[in-house]
């Protein structure tokens, strides 16, 4: 049997379940779909003589690398956290100016200040932020 015809024997609303299994977002009791691991062993370099210095010219700027996020807090230094967020481990932390600036997950809501303690109730767990050390135009993130 052909997919399409599958899929019109189990009916639209079958049909719809297995096609868009978390359309808004999956909650603490869908089987923890889009589950990542917390990154380890972080130590990298972020060259800031090329792109990623004009994309982090700005006090609130923020990239993405290696499920990292580099941010230049609103007080012009380098702050990393992980992108994976611990209340449930979705690849969803950005860095936001609200509050000062803070990291935030857009997944549920959680947000940590910049030492990585939750600042709501989604969440307990901490998120694990990384060490920045600035030589240069080079930016270091390390554990
Ligand atoms: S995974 Fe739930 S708030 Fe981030």
């Amino acid at each position: 049997m052909e997919r399409k015809a599958f899929l019109r024997s189990l009916g639209a609303g079958a049909a719809f379940a297995l096609v868009f299994p978390c359309v808004h977002g999956c909650s603490s009791d869908s089987g923890n779909e889009g589950e990542q691991e917390v990154p380890t062993g972080v130590d990298f370099i972020v060259d800031l003589s090329g792109p990623d210095g004009a994309a982090l010219e700005n006090n609130g700027d923020f990239i993405i690398r290696n499920d990292v996020v580099v941010a230049r807090n609103l007080q012009g230094q380098f702050v990393a956290a992980s992108r994976i967020c611990s209340h449930e481990q979705n690849a969803g932390v950005s860095f936001v100016e609200t509050q000062g600036g803070i990291f935030e997950c857009e997944v549920h809501g959680s947000r940590f200040d910049q030492s990585g303690t939750p600042l709501n109730t989604i969440t307990s767990n901490p998120l694990k932020v990384f060490n920045t050390e600035l030589q240069g135009d080079l930016l270091r993130i390390f554990e």
